[in-house]
């Protein structure tokens, strides 16, 4: 009668044990699986463009792409304007200018770097090379990079959602 006693609390201690355990495990697990806490539902990714500093370009993510957001300065803003290519690629919120693209190669999809001394990316798997608008300037990318879809909204970038300034982009064929 002891004994049975004893295995019938042991046995709940170890249920008690292994309950905590599984409870701590599935925790973990969802954790894991959560997007982060920039990521909303959905696959919308919010960006403050406040942040931005000219001249330094950030990788962000959205739907585990690279996004390359660089804000321009007012020098390139002014040489860019005598080419409409470029302008038709640019994103303006407020006063600044912005390129925002999908980093990634439209040649085979590596991640070009930026260079900051020449303001441009190249790309090391087979030498193509954007400029700071992202177009095109060496091949064998068959275009310049894909902008993601794009709202804004006051001085916030919603990636995910299609505003008008992006599907006017997609109109015209700037982007894919
Ligand atoms: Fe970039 Fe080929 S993947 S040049």
């Amino acid at each position: 009668m002891k004994n049975s006693s004893r295995r019938g609390f042991m046995g709940i201690a170890f249920g008690a044990v292994a309950g905590v355990g599984a409870v701590a495990s599935l925790y973990a697990m969802k954790k894991s699986w959560d997007p982060l806490p920039s990521v909303k539902a959905a696959g919308f990714t919010t960006l403050d463009m406040s942040i931005y500093q000219e001249g330094v370009m950030v990788t962000e993510k959205w739907r585990g792409k690279p996004i390359f957001v660089l804000k321009k300065s007012a020098d390139f803003v002014a040489k860019e304007q005598s080419n409409p290519d470029a302008v038709a690629r640019d994103v303006q919120i407020g006063d600044d200018h912005f390129m925002i693209a999908i980093g990634l190669c439209t040649h085979l999809g590596c991640i070009p770097a930026f260079r900051k001394d020449s303001n441009d990316f190249k790309c090391a798997c087979h030498g193509g090379e954007f400029d700071a608008s992202g177009l095109v300037t060496m091949v064998p990318p068959p275009r310049g990079f894909d902008i993601p879809p794009f709202k804004i909204d006051g001085n916030k970038l919603v990636l995910g959602e299609a505003g008008p300034e992006w599907q006017a982009m997609k109109d015209n064929g700037v982007t894919l």
